[in-house]
Order: C-alpha cells, then sequence, then structure tokens
C-alpha cells in the first residue's frame, strides 16, 4: 500500500473527534487553524467555540471591537494573531462581499494567510490538491524519507514543500492533509514516537536506521 493510503487508513481508525473536521466553511476552518498556529489542540478546543459562537459569519467576526476579539483571546497568547485576524474578516467584508474565498491563489492574497493556512483552508473547504506543511508533516517526511536538510532554511523549506507536494494524495487532499498532521500529532511524536504501533515502520528510514531522535534537523539560529 503507498504511504498516503496507509496513512489516511491509519487515520481513519485512530482520529480524534475534532469540531472543524465536520465542516467545509473556510471561515471555521480559517477560525480554527488560526487559533491552533502555536497552541495545542486541547488548549486552543474551548476557543474555537467561543469565537465560533460569538462570531458565526465573518461578518459577525468583522464587525466586532478589537478590545472584544482580544478579550475573547485572552489566555492564549500571540495576541497580534487576534488583531490581524480583525484586518482579514474585514478585508473579506469589504473586498469578497463576505464570502471567505476558498481558493489557494485568493486566499494567499489576504494578509495575515501564509502558505500554510492558505493550503489547509482550500484543502479541507474544496479538497484543493496543496499540501500543508507544518512542523508536523516536517517531523513525518524527515523521519519517512531521511531528509537531513534542515526544516528551517531556506533550501530546507523548498524541499520539504516540493516534497510534501509530491506525496499528496492527489485523490483526497483534505484526508491526506488531516491525516498527515493527525499521524505527527499522535503517532510520530517529537519525543517518543510510537514506532512499535506504526503501520508504515517498515518503510521508514528513521526506525530502520534508528535516526528517530536526529531527524527532523533544526538549525539553532
Ligand atoms: N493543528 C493545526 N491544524 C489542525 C487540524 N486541522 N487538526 C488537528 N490539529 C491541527
Amino acid at each position: 500500500m503507498i504511504f498516503s493510503d496507509e496513512l489516511v487508513k491509519w487515520y481513519n481508525q485512530n482520529k480524534r473527534d475534532l469540531p472543524w473536521r465536520h465542516t467545509t466553511d473556510a471561515y471555521m476552518i480559517w477560525l480554527s487553524e488560526v487559533i491552533l498556529q502555536q497552541t495545542r489542540v486541547e488548549q486552543g478546543l474551548p476557543y474555537f467555540y467561543r469565537f465560533a459562537e460569538n462570531y458565526p459569519t465573518v461578518n459577525h467576526f468583522a464587525a466586532a471591537a478589537e478590545s472584544e476579539i482580544l478579550k475573547l483571546w485572552q489566555g492564549l497568547g500571540y495576541y497580534s494573531r487576534g488583531r490581524n485576524m480583525l484586518k482579514t474578516a474585514q478585508m473579506v467584508r469589504d473586498e469578497y462581499g463576505g464570502k471567505f474565498p476558498e481558493r489557494y491563489d485568493d486566499l494567499i492574497k489576504l494578509k495575515g494567510i501564509g502558505e500554510y493556512t492558505a493550503a489547509a483552508i482550500a484543502s479541507f473547504s474544496r479538497n484543493e490538491p496543496k499540501a500543508v506543511v507544518d512542523g508536523n508533516v516536517y517531523r513525518v517526511l524527515a523521519r519517512y524519507l531521511g531528509i537531513s536538510e534542515p526544516i528551517n532554511s531556506t533550501a530546507g523549506k523548498k524541499l520539504f514543500q516540493a516534497t510534501a507536494n509530491e506525496f499528496l494524495n492527489k485523490k483526497n487532499p483534505a484526508l491526506h492533509n488531516q491525516a498527515m498532521m493527525e499521524f505527527g500529532a499522535m503517532l510520530c511524536k517529537p519525543k517518543n514516537p510510537a514506532c512499535g504501533i506504526c503501520p508504515v515502520r517498515t518503510g521508514c528510514y528513521a526506525f530502520t536506521h534508528n535516526a528517530t531522535t536526529s531527524l527532523p534537523v533544526k538549525l539553532s539560529k
């Protein structure tokens, strides 16, 4: 079985039931992805519910006072995220008639939305074939393929993006992307990865070369 199919099979049997996995609403997906950017799922969950309830649409969000958003954001840290979200929401209201964009090429033009978030929204909302590359994806690819290029060098970032696109299951990009992130978060963890129960370990460079602790490589700057 090819790598992506194995991961998707594992994902379908082991995934956590998370609210943003039940929606194709680009706005809700954006909310979840920005909240989760520097935040663990368990910590982010109550904030996601809070924001989704207070601002059910992007127009509700765009109409909010910055002080109100920052109050709801309290405890999450990186407050610039909350401030930038208000600007993004206002841009969607003013330039897209309040309809949150779903296409990668439209999303990437929005202030505050980078490659990762654009790929996540485009793939989860409309199954657009864009590979997400976050810390989980770096780790899974570096270990499985034995890539020792630093994940935070310019060359490394390019290499991992290209590799992630090659590995992407084009038939179901949304499922593939969720599976990659969940696999990295739950099984191929930074410390003590669960190689003993890993469905792809026989093809994994790091497992067969005893290199899980040394991959991925990150340059200290
Ligand atoms: N972290 C960032 N995005 C995520 C997602 N869609 N599911 C679980 N964890 C995530």
